[in-house]
């Protein structure tokens, strides 16, 4: 009691100073290597806590102690009219990169983000699917700012007059460094209300800060084994016997398939929902689910959570729901429990008791018009503008409790996410169908805690929907999105064999591919990473500004070339995905020798170098003493019980381990210690002969499915 009134005078002290003048902020370790201020009064919501994740404090333990990263001293805040404004201050040549899910731009110094959740309609303005308040510093540090309000960041854009260190000042007339933009020595961010929560992550590079980060949220996802095979969604209208037809021609074109989603047909109604079956459809779902399950593939189902007057559960949601519509649907209010109960019922009877995999949770992020709007109110009393910063992430926790409570992970689609959903089972996508944007979007995934996947639709040409399939099957989920036209991966037939090759690819590549998802769960590090999250990546041409002519823009902003067109799946993979019409790229190695995945010839140096692939693959390098561990090309994930022999490729000329990760592949006992870790290392003989070794760490019980172990030494073919 007593600590409690202590706290709270402390507290109305700092309100007082804040809203006084501009002050320190009093930052307050809370993990190690993460450190929280608290500014203004506690807010009903925020991203942390709607995202409902632990911290995994050994973890972050393990990552060890960090001296602040920041200097305190020119960290402050001040309540303004306008709400909070935070100033934390910026080296010269710093980088930051993060703040939301980006499409175009890595490099986020020198930007404006309104960080608001939408959809993407083709510019990094900070509307986005996840518009994550959190950016990271190639100097070792990042910033949470925990809001569930619209914050606008200036992430170094402006220049105050009391700058400590403001840009020099030159004559546009005579000086041709004049720039339009002059540099800023600080990150300002504006959060509307009167509090947040400030948090710093500290690190010994950009990697540790966003490990750190993940790690604070909960750890990334692991999804279960089926989630990283073959998905297709099937039109909207399909009936059940569209669906076991569309498994059955997966299955004669020999073409690998886990799960199949079912788009808004499979229910009654649809835009607003009902979440229940449509029974001339699908007249007996339980039997229908069974069946393909015993086909092996599991079923998700789209839905947007807006419910529907026809569901028997309206009248009782109705008191619990905000005062908009969406599409005529109810949109509950999932700050309150009871709501969620509400759905939880309809959803374990309707779906997960009955073998329902997952979801495909559209329609939670914009369009503005759809939505509800910002004057909405709701009766646990968050704002309209706060549960469109957190519907994403509440309704994702929600569901994965659901499947928590039979021991069963899922893996789904969801169109809206936010800081804190690093451990949500979940990958980002939408209706924005740039290829080339898309692999950008892998990259600036991965300094925020989400997943995304560049899903493929239909194409204009077979290359195009050769090079789409190819970088769809290096992503957190290889999917087919053909809801609308019902396009097959063997529909252009002029690529089919080289699709289906990828594919293949992709499920060889499987216990690589799941040991990289160990790695975010276990240590934070993200499957996908962005080339400046890469020990050894430098890359830094020089400024691109506009010259003062007049017919460019003479004030155009000097921004520093991206590269968003490659990126690393794993420790050892680099992926440079290809885009139609194009024949050869150039690919930026990190430091070190790096090869050719597939003929094992050195590729290059720590060097770019410029590449004419062959049509059919998409270029892969893989680092000096790198090991990739492989599987059979099967046409379904690997299934509990199922032994599967193990080929190990090793790449270039230093000896290499690699620690291979394996557990149940469905469960969630992996979190009481069910797993394996298999050290597997390749050294050099006497007499220069590579040899290859797998040690299971003595007195561990093998939980593993991996048989017979053969080497595949590509340096010496
Ligand atoms: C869109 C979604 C598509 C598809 C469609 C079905 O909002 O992005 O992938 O699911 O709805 O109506």
């Amino acid at each position: 009691m007593k600590k409690q009134f202590a706290l709270s005078a402390l507290f109305l002290v700092l309100v007082h100073f804040v809203s006084a003048q501009p002050a320190g902020l009093s930052w307050e370790p809370v993990a190690a290597g993460v450190w929280r201020a608290k500014i203004g009064e506690p807010q009903l919501t925020d991203l942390l806590s709607a995202g409902g994740a632990l911290p995994r404090l050994e973890a972050l333990e393990k990552l060890g102690e960090r001296p602040f990263p920041l200097p305190a001293g020119l960290c402050y805040a001040e309540n303004q009219a306008g709400g909070i404004y935070i100033r934390l201050p910026l080296q010269r040549e710093e980088q930051l990169f993060g703040l939301g899910l980006n499409f175009k731009t890595v490099q986020q110094r020198g930007r404006i983000l309104h960080l608001h959740t939408d959809h993407y309609d083709g510019s990094d303005n900070g509307r986005t699917h996840a518009p994550v308040p959190f950016y990271v510093s190639d100097r070792g540090y990042g910033v949470l700012i925990n809001s569930a309000r619209y914050v606008t960041v200036y992430a170094g854009t402006a220049n105050r007059v009391d700058s400590p260190d403001p840009p020099r000042v030159y004559d546009r007339n005579t000086e041709t460094a004049w720039e339009a933009q002059p540099y800023s020595d600080a990150v300002e961010t504006l959060v509307p209300g009167n509090g947040t929560e400030v948090y710093v992550f500290a690190g010994k590079n950009a990697m540790e800060v966003v490990q750190r980060f993940n790690l604070f949220c909960g750890g990334g996802v692991l999804p279960p084994k089926w989630g990283l095979g073959f998905t297709q969604r099937v039109p909207a209208l399909s009936t059940e016997a569209d669906v076991i037809k569309e498994a059955d021609a997966f299955s004669d074109h020999n073409f690998p398939l886990d799960f199949i989603g079912l788009e808004p047909g499979w229910q009654s109604k649809a835009y607003p929902c009902t979440f229940q079956w449509d029974h001339a459809r699908f007249p007996d779902p339980a039997a229908f689910v069974k069946r393909m399950l015993d086909k092996g593939i599991r079923l998700n189902l789209w839905l947007n959570p807006y419910l529907s007057p026809s569901s028997p559960s309206y009248k009782q949601m109705k008191p619990l729901s905000g005062s908009h519509t969406v599409w005529n649907g109810l949109v509950p209010d999932f700050n309150i429990p009871a709501a969620g109960k509400i759905y939880q019922e309809i959803f374990e009877k309707e779906h997960i008791g009955i073998g329902i995999s997952g979801y495909k949770i559209d329609e939670i992020d914009g369009f503005d018009n759809w939505l509800w709007p910002d004057v909405a109110s709701f009766p646990s009393g968050i704002s309209g503008e706060q549960m469109r910063q957190v519907f994403g992430l509440k309704i994702q926790r929600l569901t994965l409790d659901w499947f928590r409570k039979y021991n069963r992970r899922t893996y789904g689609l969801a169109r809206a996410s936010n800081a804190g959903g690093a451990s949500l089972p979940y990958v980002i996508y939408d209706d924005y169908y740039d290829h080339r944007d898309f692999i950008t979007a892998m990259c600036t995934s991965s300094f925020i805690g989400v997943l995304w996947t560049p899903e493929v639709r239909a194409s204009a040409s077979a290359q195009e929907w050769l090079r789409r399939m190819q970088s769809v099957c290096f992503s957190p989920m290889a999917m087919i999105n053909a809801w609308a036209d019902g396009t097959k991966p063997w529909s252009y037939p002029e690529v089919a064999g080289a699709v289906r090759e990828v594919a293949s690819l992709r499920m060889q590549l499987f216990p690589y591919l799941y040991t990289t998802f160990a790695q975010y769960y276990f240590e934070g590090i993200p499957p996908v990473r962005a080339m400046n999250l890469v020990d050894g990546f430098s890359y830094n041409p020089a400024s691109t500004a506009g010259a003062l002519h007049s017919t460019g823009n003479p004030y155009s902003l000097a921004l520093k070339e991206d590269i968003k067109d490659q990126f690393m799946l794993g420790d050892n993979l680099l992926v440079a995905p290809m885009f139609a019409g194009e024949t050869k790229r150039r690919v930026v190695l990190p430091r070190g020798k790096w090869y050719d995945f597939y003929t094992g010839r050195l590729a290059g140096e720590g060097e770019v170098i410029e590449i004419v692939p062959a049509a059919e693959r998409i270029p892969l390098f893989v680092r000096d003493g790198g090991i990739i561990p492989m599987i059979p090309a099967v046409l379904h994930a690997p299934r509990k019980g199922e032994v599967l022999p193990l080929e190990i490729r090793f790449y270039g000329d230093t000896a290499g381990r690699f620690s291979l990760y394996d557990d149940d592949g469905e469960t969630f006992n992996y979190v009481k210690g069910e797993y394996n870790w298999y050290q597997l290392q390749v050294t050099r003989d006497k007499g220069g002969k590579w040899k290859g070794q797998t040690l299971l760490p003595e007195g561990q019980k093998n939980m593993g499915q991996y048989g017979t172990v053969s080497w595949k030494m590509m340096n010496e073919r």
